[in-house]
């Protein structure tokens, strides 16, 4: 399907307001997010991407949101929608982690947000699994290895804020590569937890997932007992030194 837009004030009408209100709203409800996007300066909502959702074409769907391309003024952003019957009562939290993320240069960049509403930087590409199982030819390898040294980097940033995504176990979701691979949805992060980003994600890659089966085909991966290893000495204790070794047993440095 071609992509096509529409104004802030048609999302309430059919067959958009399943959309603005997934799976389901009342039109109380409809009104007041339709102010909502309004007041945040979103100009469009653009129907395009590779999620169909009641027909329409989106950007993905999880269990918290709905996310759609839109216009603000001339740029292009990515919205995220509160779904409906998501245990979130507001996405303020989130946005305060994607912002906390920001600061170590992590995450899409934050630009607005509100009760149901986040307003984040468009990032253009793939699913890190899509991307990865799409690798071929010459160079692949090579490829594979900037993109995972540039995830673990950000997930390392990540630990010294003392900020846990929550989710790396699950990376295949959660990471987006186009120019510059990044790691999305903060919606389970915590400033209050122990960090196990690097190494929910090292495993995620390299070691037990639908991820790891097809990043075994572009390189070859050391075993899993010094992965292991390395990743232990990692978590005990989270310093540069012990990072850089997990980057040297993965073949990263
Ligand atoms: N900034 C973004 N740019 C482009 N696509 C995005 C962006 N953020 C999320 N997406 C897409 O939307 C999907 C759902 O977003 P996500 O934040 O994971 O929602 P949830 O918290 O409900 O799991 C993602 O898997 C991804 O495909
Ligand atoms: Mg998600």
């Amino acid at each position: 399907m071609d992509s096509f837009s529409v104004p802030p004030s048609r999302m309430d009408k059919e067959p958009y307001s399943h959309i603005l209100g997934y799976p389901k709203a009342t039109k109380k409800e409809l009104a007041r997010r339709t102010l909502e996007l309004k007041k945040l300066g979103i100009s469009r909502i653009v129907f395009g991407g590779p999620t169909i959702l009641n027909n329409l074409p989106v950007l993905g769907k999880g269990y918290v949101g709905v996310v759609v391309l839109s216009k603000m003024g001339k740029k292009d952003v990515a919205l995220k929608i509160r779904r409906i019957d998501s245990s979130r009562a507001e996405m303020e939290t989130e946005a305060k982690l994607l912002g906390e993320a920001n600061k170590v240069n992590v995450g899409p960049k934050l630009i607005k947000s509100s009760k149901n509403f986040i307003v984040m930087e468009y990032l253009e590409g793939k699913k890190i699994i899509d991307w990865v199982r799409d690798l071929k030819g010459r160079g692949s390898a090579k490829k594979f290895r900037e993109v995972a040294r540039k995830v673990l980097e950000d997930c390392y940033s990540l630990d010294t804020a003392h900020l846990d995504h929550g989710e790396l176990s699950y990376i295949h979701k959660h990471v987006i590569v186009g120019g510059s691979p990044c790691i999305i949805d903060f919606e389970s992060s915590s400033l209050n937890r122990r960090t196990s980003n690097v190494t929910s994600a090292a495993q995620s890659i390299f070691i037990g997932s639908a991820l790891s089966s097809a990043v075994k085909k572009i390189v070859k991966v050391p075993s899993t007992a010094r992965m292991i290893k390395s990743l232990k000495k990692y978590k005990h204790d989270q310093s540069r030194e012990n990072f850089d070794q997990v980057l040297q047993v993965l073949g990263l440095d």
